[in-house]
């Protein structure tokens, strides 16, 4: 197969698109872009980057454009990833909530949830921390994400022992099911249930239902620019209960002198 290369302009041009309508940045992944995008527009017929930018560009097809985020998201996550939150969770937000929710209803958000690993570690923590009390709970959790080959996996939920590290022995037993002869571990149908899955574009109005009381948006934000970011941030916010948090990856940060946010810890914000 031969390389196509990204002629300067084409590149501003799709760059340039990107960032408007999904957010990422990738006004320095040159060469990224023509090694994931180089068998996709000879797949589909075209001669050189310069007419597969003129057709994505017209946005005539839908399925194009869906074709190409699957190629240029990055999905890489794994489950308990960044544990000191999923700690925070247990100790400090989850009691907080019991004490705080009379009405005992809990609304969390996995905003960039890639194959599903965040959404259904979350899961499994609030159920080893409600117990028996989880029917009593009315608990949704929503997980979105812009890639629907990510969310496709996500939903079937089949996964590489490697992914699940750091998932202790007695969890697996009770959450997964070993595929036979395979190094792999399906979740459970009560896992798979508990969770929603949405393709969304968080570069658009946040139109869901509720208010979140938790919103998880990690290692997500790291290809925005700091315009972007602080717009969903503020957006965020306003689709947050008062007493909700807001967690972000541990090596991005939120400027604190934009956001109404309060700073709690790295990577911890709560609204106040
Ligand atoms: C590196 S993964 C993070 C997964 C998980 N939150 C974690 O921390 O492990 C980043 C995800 O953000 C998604 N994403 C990027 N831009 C997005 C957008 N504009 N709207 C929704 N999701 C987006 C990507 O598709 C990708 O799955």
């Amino acid at each position: 197969m031969n390389m196509n290369l990204l002629e300067e302009s084409d590149f501003i041009r799709l760059t340039t698109f990107i960032q408007k309508n999904y957010g990422i940045n990738l006004t320095k992944k040159k060469q990224l872009i023509e090694a994931r995008l180089n068998s996709t527009l000879q797949s589909m017929g075209f001669k050189n980057f310069n007419e597969y930018v003129n057709h994505i560009l017209r946005k005539s097809d839908p399925k194009d454009i869906e074709i190409m985020l699957n190629k240029l998201t990055t999905n890489y996550t794994f489950f308990m990833r960044e544990t000191s939150h999923f700690d925070f969770l247990k100790n400090t937000i989850l009691p907080q909530m019991v004490k705080e929710k009379k009405n005992r209803v809990l609304n969390i958000w996995s905003a960039g949830c890639s194959t599903g690993q965040e959404p259904y570690t979350i899961s499994i923590i609030l159920k080893e921390f409600f117990k028996t009390q989880y029917p009593l709970w009315d608990i949704k959790i929503l997980a979105t994400d812009i890639s629907q080959n990510a969310l496709s996996q996500a939903k079937l939920g089949i996964y590489l022992k490697d992914s699940l590290k750091d998932v202790p022995e007695s969890w697996l037993r009770r959450y997964f099911i070993k595929s036979p002869g395979k190094d792999e571990y399906q979740v459970s149908n009560e896992l798979k249930s508990s969770v929603s899955y949405k393709i969304f574009n968080l570069m658009d109005p946040i139109i869901f239902r509720v208010p979140f009381d938790i919103i998880f948006c990690r290692n997500v934000m790291i290809y925005f620019n700091q315009e972007t970011k602080e717009n969903l941030v503020q957006k965020f916010y306003d689709a947050t209960n008062t007493g909700g948090y807001l967690l972000i990856g541990h090596s991005e940060t939120i400027n604190r002198s934009v956001s109404k946010y309060k700073y709690i810890m790295p990577a911890t914000y709560r609204k106040i």
